[in-house]
């Protein structure tokens, strides 16, 4: 087997533990959002994930290859990042815990798009056409998801950012009459 294919078959083994992995932390993800729009859209990046892992499979098929999966040490890092932004986030405004959320996401994304992006162009390179098309359709759903995360984030940092305007105020507020009370013992 040419060295190419090696490294091709290794970098599906990893992807396939990675959305492994994504099939467990995606549906905490979901429970954790607190906006609709989050919430749904990590419940049709589970569908999607579902998928992933088929093409996958259907990958190592045409390859004649068996579906392994080897341990991807980064999306245990990045899924571990998650749960820690969704333990964090319930310290936070619903909006802010947000954020984190789907920056956390976005991460994951990106790491998917580099993944699928690589290998799409070994199996081209190979000349394995079924395989390239399988892979270039989970890494169009990828970008999709991390598009959409951007955009449903747009609204939702523009409510953060009102939301510390108003704590802004009332720290002024509170320091202005502080220093209007104090003013009488300090001169
Ligand atoms: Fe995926
Ligand atoms: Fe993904």
């Amino acid at each position: 087997m040419p060295e190419v294919q090696e490294l091709l078959i290794e970098g599906m083994q990893d992807l396939l533990h990675a959305e492994h992995q994504l099939l467990k932390a995606l549906p905490k993800m979901a429970k954790a959002a607190h906006e609709a729009e989050l919430k749904q859209a990590f419940e049709k990046h589970l569908e999607q994930t579902q998928v992933h892992v088929e093409r996958l499979e259907q990958a190592f098929e045409s390859l004649g290859a068996k579906p392994k999966a080897k341990v991807c040490k980064a999306m245990q890092g990045l899924v571990e990042e998650g749960q820690e932004q969704i333990a964090e986030g319930k310290e936070k405004q619903p909006s802010t815990a947000d954020l984190a959320l789907a920056a956390a996401a976005q991460k994951v994304e990106h790491y998917e798009i580099s993944g699928y992006g690589t290998l799409r162009t070994l199996a081209e390179k190979l000349g394995q056409k079924a395989v390239a098309k399988l892979l270039n359709e989970t890494l169009a759903e990828e970008e999709k998801t991390d598009q959409l995360l951007t955009q449903i984030c747009a609204p939702i940092l523009e409510r953060a950012s009102e939301e510390k305007d108003v704590g802004d105020r009332h720290a002024r507020a509170a320091s202005a009459s502080h220093h209007a009370g104090s003013r009488s013992k300090a001169h």
